[in-house]
């Protein structure tokens, strides 16, 4: 434990083990970096002098003087004119309001977070007869350490599906199945060299696994088409992180002349991550098939069921291509030995029996309902939203003109137990984010819906906003 003496400077607890054999400038470095990144060393906060840090540690002043270095050319720490230390905004990994709300103990009546599907519509019954039929048939060796990236029987139902009804050219053997799309990502964050872009507006979520694992995501700019596909072919990223079926959070469709750039952006030794998250619902128009398909070599699709039955499920997906298998495997190995049996037993007979597709049939019929309802509340009670995108997924997303008060409007929504979820968080410089909304309307009934939008009217008329 160091503390920082009779200075101002924030008090750190950095344990050092001089027993281990990680190096202790090493074990320094980690240390600060993990207080930087939880949040407990906050970004402006001034850093002990290298002095009183090393006395208090008890090491050399050459040791922490070489930490603070390495973490100032990590980007977490800057040296500022007066020769003080401080800790840098950059990479601190604040989680949103979103993030670390507690599920158990719901805020809200009305709950527009986006990224959900009706979970009151989850199909219990059918799960439990897939679970029932899938151990009445496993063999007792699967529910060993056999498998890290998935027992033979879920990949291939999985490799059925993806085949089936987004064109992914899926063999059982190049498939990971993983704890959701968000574990897909932080693998691949281990296994991928050079630098990496996403799309800006993108998901913050996925933003901050990247940089939770290291890795800060170049942002390449989003238009109407999708992904600005010379924006980042004049950038140095050789893999991007994408969601072209409707991008996140745009909605907007990856155009075909679009696709067929990206395809030929993605030359031997550059690498697209396609987000396939939502791909499921598409209401005005035929769904257009993975880029997977075409490209299965220079594509790691993506996907999980967390759109289609519940995130809480944390059943996801990678298709990779052959040369990244083996490393994939061996991250998911140690990442947790493997997802749980149990689910992927459950999941591959809810799959082969169609209990899946029948889900999904009925939830293509509720959904739309939802979503007129909500365009139809926003036309009537906020007049100048500009809703972006295809209609498609579980989630619209709304701009207002410049000068909006959307953080007012969010303020006072979640204090009449509305839950919103400003756009800002996916801009990777937010403050320069247009104001906006991102509306789940898959969990919340049509009259919520109405009930909801017609009080953000009233809030906005109340502040001047409409
Ligand atoms: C863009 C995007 N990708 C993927 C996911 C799904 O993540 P996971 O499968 O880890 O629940 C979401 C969920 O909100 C999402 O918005």
């Amino acid at each position: 434990m160091a503390t920082s003496g009779t200075s101002s400077a924030p008090e750190l607890l950095v344990e050092l083990d001089r027993n281990s054999k990680v190096a202790l400038h090493r074990q320094l470095a980690d240390g600060l970096r993990d207080a930087v990144r939880s949040g407990r060393l906050s970004p402006g906060s001034r850093m002990p002098s290298t002095r009183v840090l090393s006395a208090d540690l008890g090491v050399s002043r050459r040791l922490v003087v070489e930490a603070y270095g390495q973490l100032t050319a990590e980007g977490f720490l800057h040296s500022t004119p007066g020769g003080s230390t401080r800790v840098a905004a950059v990479d601190t990994v604040t989680l949103p309001d979103r993030a670390r709300s507690d599920p158990a103990r719901p805020r809200f009546d009305i709950d527009f977070a986006p990224g959900s599907p009706d979970l009151a519509s989850l199909p219990r019954q059918a799960w439990l007869r897939a679970m029932r039929q899938g151990l009445a048939d496993i063999e007792s060796s699967e529910f060993g350490y056999v498998a890290p990236h998935g027992l033979r029987a879920a990949r291939t139902a999985v490799a059925d599906y993806l085949r089936r009804t987004r064109g992914v050219i899926a063999d059982p053997r190049l498939i990971v199945l993983c704890s959701g799309a968000t574990q897909a990502i932080a693998l691949l964050a281990r296994c991928l060299d050079g630098p990496l872009a996403m799309e800006d507006p993108g998901f913050w979520l996925h933003r901050m696994v990247l940089q939770h694992n290291g890795i800060d995501p170049l942002p390449i700019s989003v238009d109407d088409n999708g992904i600005d596909v010379d924006a980042l072919a004049s950038g140095e990223a050789d893999t991007v992180l994408t969601t072209p079926a409707h991008q996140s959070p745009t909605g907007v469709v990856l155009s075909a002349s679009r696709r067929t750039e990206l395809l030929e952006w993605a030359q031997p030794g550059r690498l697209i991550i396609e987000d396939d998250y939502d791909a499921e619902y598409r209401y005005d128009r035929a769904p257009i098939g993975a880029l997977q398909g075409v490209a299965p070599d220079r594509v790691v699709y993506i996907g999980s069921t967390s759109k289609t039955l519940a995130p809480g499920l944390r059943i996801g997906w990678m298709v990779v291509p052959e040369h990244l298998i083996g490393r994939l495997r061996t991250a998911k190995s140690l990442a947790d030995t493997g997802s749980s049996v149990m689910d992927q037993i459950a999941f591959s007979q809810f799959l082969a029996s169609g209990a899946y597709d029948r889900h999904l049939r009925q939830m293509r019929r509720r959904y739309p309902a939802r979503r007129n309802a909500l365009l139809a509340a926003l036309s009537r009670h906020l007049p100048r939203a500009e809703v972006l995108g295809a209609a498609a997924g579980v989630h619209l997303t709304v701009r207002f003109p410049t000068g909006f008060p959307i953080d007012e409007l969010t303020r006072r929504a979640a204090e009449a137990r509305i839950r919103l979820e400003p756009l800002a968080p996916c801009y990777a410089d937010p403050a320069a984010a247009p104001p906006g909304l991102i509306l789940g309307y898959a969990n919340v009934t049509e009259s919520q819906i109405a009930r909801g939008v017609e009080m953000l009217g009233r809030a906005a008329r109340q502040l001047g906003a409409t």
